[in-house]
């Protein structure tokens, strides 16, 4: 990990900005390397990622490892984080606040990461990275492997929508869809 990705780390890790610190085992920064081309940013941590304090090493997770397999890729490849990094008490969904106050760590991972493609995984995380670049809103079983075009101040890069994995341990048949637009950002890249 660069000595940029450890500041940030060591700045992140007290924090107490919303109410989700008072609850979480551990807060769950991000994975991966920096100088990774994707970054893939999912919703919250789970109960496993709270108690191992990593993203996506739940069921979900799994499910994320095998994409990543299948487009010839592993975690040391990529980085991975989420929109909220503390655990909302039984998975509920973040709150608009708590999105507010967390997003700030998002915004600076982004620029140290400074991906070719971001690839936000479900609702949570589309909505707020199509909002930050002005690229409108929608539902994510219409933006799901969608490719926009960035092209701003922090360079050029590629959005490329998906459904959260977690959605194919409740619906199956997004497997298939998630296999698709999986290939669909091995080919952006
Ligand atoms: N789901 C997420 O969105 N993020 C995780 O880290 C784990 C499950």
């Amino acid at each position: 990990m660069s000595g940029q990705i450890e500041d940030l780390e060591k700045d992140i890790r007290g924090c107490e900005k919303c109410g989700l610190s008072e609850k979480r085992t551990q807060i769950v920064i991000g994975d991966g390397t920096s100088e990774a081309d994707i970054l893939f940013i999912g919703e919250a941590p789970g109960r496993q990622e709270d108690k191992k304090g990593r993203p996506f090493v739940g069921r979900a997770g799994k499910i994320l490892d095998g994409l990543l397999e299948e487009i010839g890729l592993d975690r040391e490849d990529v980085y991975i984080t989420n929109i909220v990094l503390c655990r909302p008490p039984n998975n509920r969904d973040p709150e608009e606040e708590e999105i507010d106050r967390c997003t700030g760590y998002l915004d600076k991972h982004i620029k140290i990461v400074d991906p070719d493609v971001i690839v936000p995984l479900g609702s949570f995380a589309t909505s707020y990275i199509l909002d930050k670049y002005g690229l409108g809103d929608g539902s994510i079983s219409r933006l799901h492997g969608e490719v926009f075009s960035v092209s701003n101040l922090e360079g050029n890069f590629k959005i490329v929508p998906q459904y959260h994995p977690a959605a194919a341990l409740y619906n199956p048949d997004l497997r298939e869809v998630l296999e698709e637009d999986f290939r669909r950002v091995s080919e952006v890249l």
